[in-house]
């Protein structure tokens, strides 16, 4: 399969808090990979800006350790590190005062395009926005790209939205979903829009329930302090699997247009209806063996904080009426796995009694790892002995059907960059989204609050807490195995 990279138009982006942790994990690692593949052309510059003293020379030192230490550099990519690094630079800046901003203004290139990524806490987003305006730094053209936590509730995400609208056009503001960008989750568009056998099957006609997973074995790692006061909900079900349950009730949108798939997305979000106590489980891990607990890790002894949490969400709209979305996050789980899958409904009548029952059609969609996509199917098993039914998945792992296109393909943030350059705001959250998100998660989170409600315990390395089978079996369903 041949791969086709289109380079983009040459560009300045300026990253703040370009010596921060997401900067030197992802932001800059990502942008090196799009070198690498050729689509960053020789003329485009990165500024890393933030408080400390560094020379542009010492900056780069330390962008070419993070690259070789996150980048998965390859062997041929390493020898192109020293060209990438040629096209960074470095202001010391500090957004809440002046200091740094003249020596910014001189350097930003105004006849190219100019993106500003935020990534630095979100209390500094408005001071950032104003002052790229008060120095002329900013275009018409410019873009910025901010980065999640968009507030805590509905309240704190209007103020940002509007500090933010106050100095910059929607058509400007790039919220970055990092799920949006992973290859797995536009290819649901694909597969749901570009193919004639899914869409007169996708309602509640055919469709049993949906279960969304997003299982990880990793921990708070050094952000306890951050995740402490945002939990599974805040942190992940607001924004990433909110995006996910978007893309896969969402209608059909006229086109594959930012406005047109963001305008289906919101009205998904407003038709969802409350979720009962009852409906939502909330899970924190505790050691096992010699592991540490999620207290231990987040250094609170009296903390509530869910690391895991599964609720049962309804569509309250035409087609999806009567059909739950179950869905189901957790931090040091057993496995890092992440699935969305369609559960079919069952036949209305065998013509195989005595052959074994026909089970539900399944149709999985892995997003990590091995991406890839499964349809469960009733098949005669092979062989004498009459009529025997059993089901077996048709398999279309990534890696295996696509090969290195496969292995190739960007990862989330690099595909998020080079849209922000590009000018393509369709996988990118609007500020209208994100505030009907917090419309329908401040009453549950201000619910379990009133309640008191304690999380449920739940073993590091296990499926979550047994409280989550009991969701699901009052409902005669059960969840897939994680694995
Ligand atoms: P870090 O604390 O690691 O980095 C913050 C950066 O901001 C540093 O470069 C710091 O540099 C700079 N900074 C702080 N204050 C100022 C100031 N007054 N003026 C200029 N620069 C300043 O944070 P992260 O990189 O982890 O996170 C950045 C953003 O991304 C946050 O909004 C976070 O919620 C979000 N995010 C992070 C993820 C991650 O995996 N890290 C994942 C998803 C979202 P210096 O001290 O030199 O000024
Ligand atoms: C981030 C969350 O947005 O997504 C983290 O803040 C989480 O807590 C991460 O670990 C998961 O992303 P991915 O791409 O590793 O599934």
């Amino acid at each position: 399969m041949v791969s086709r990279i289109i380079p983009v138009d040459p560009f300045d982006l300026i990253i703040f808090g370009g010596t921060g942790d997401l900067a030197r994990r992802k932001i800059l690692p990502g942008l090196f990979r799009r070198f690498c593949a050729g689509q960053m052309p020789n003329n485009a510059r990165i500024i890393g800006a933030a408080r400390s003293t560094l020379s542009a020379e010492q900056y780069k030192a330390q962008i070419g350790t993070a690259i070789s230490e996150f980048g998965n550099v390859t062997g041929n990519q390493a020898k192109q590190l020293n060209a990438f690094l040629a096209q960074l630079d470095y202001v010391k800046i500090d957004v809440k005062g002046e200091d740094g901003w003249r020596n910014l203004a001189s350097k930003v290139r105004k006849n190219f395009v100019n993106a500003h990524y935020f990534s630095v806490a979100p209390s500094l987003f408005g001071d950032i926005a104003k002052r790229l305006n008060h120095w002329q730094i900013a275009t018409p053209d410019s873009r910025i790209v901010v980065e999640k936590p968009f507030g805590r509730d509905l309240e704190s995400s209007q103020k940002l939205n509007a500090s933010l609208a106050a100095q910059f056009d929607e058509g400007q503001i790039y919220r970055i979903d990092h799920y949006l960008g992973k290859e797995t989750v536009q290819n649901l568009m694909a597969v749901r829009f570009g193919n004639v056998l899914f869409e007169p099957l996708w309602n509640a006609q055919y469709i049993d329930h949906i279960q969304i997973t997003v299982a990880e074995t990793v921990g708070v790692g050094g952000r306890g302090a951050y995740y402490d006061t945002s939990g599974a909900m805040r942190d992940m079900v607001q924004n990433h699997l909110m995006q996910l349950l978007c893309l896969i009730a969402m209608e059909p949108p006229a086109r594959f247009d930012p406005d047109a798939v963001r305008d289906e997305k919101l009205k998904v979000i407003r038709a969802l209806g409350d979720v009962k106590p009852h409906e939502i489980v909330r899970g924190q891990y505790d050691g096992a063996l010699d592991a540490q607990s999620y207290r231990q890790d987040v250094e609170n002894p009296r903390s509530f904080t869910e690391s895991y949490l599964c609720l049962k969400a309804h569509i309250e709209n035409w087609r999806w009426s009567g059909v739950p979305f179950y869905l189901r996050t957790g931090k040091k789980l057993k496995e890092r796995s992440s699935e969305i899958a369609i559960v079919f409904k069952k036949l209305p009548h065998s013509i195989f009694k005595d052959s074994g029952e026909a089970k539900n059609n399944v149709l999985a969609i892995r997003l990590q790892p091995n991406e890839g996509m499964t349809m469960d199917v009733t098949i005669k098993e092979p062989g004498p002995g009459g009529m025997r039914l059993i089901q077996l998945p048709l398999d279309m792992t990534f890696s295996e059907v696509l090969g290195d296109t496969a292995h190739d393909a960007p990862d989330a943030y690099e595909r998020l960059i080079m849209d922000v350059i590009r000018g393509n705001q369709t996988l990118f959250m609007r500020g209208d989204e994100v505030e009907a998100a917090w419309t329908w998660t401040d009453p549950i989170i201000n619910a379990w609050e009133a309640r008191n409600d304690v999380p449920k315990i739940y073993e590091t390395g296990s499926s979550g807490p047994d409280d989550a089978n009991l969701l699901m079996d009052r409902d005669g369903r059960q969840w897939r195995d994680i694995t």
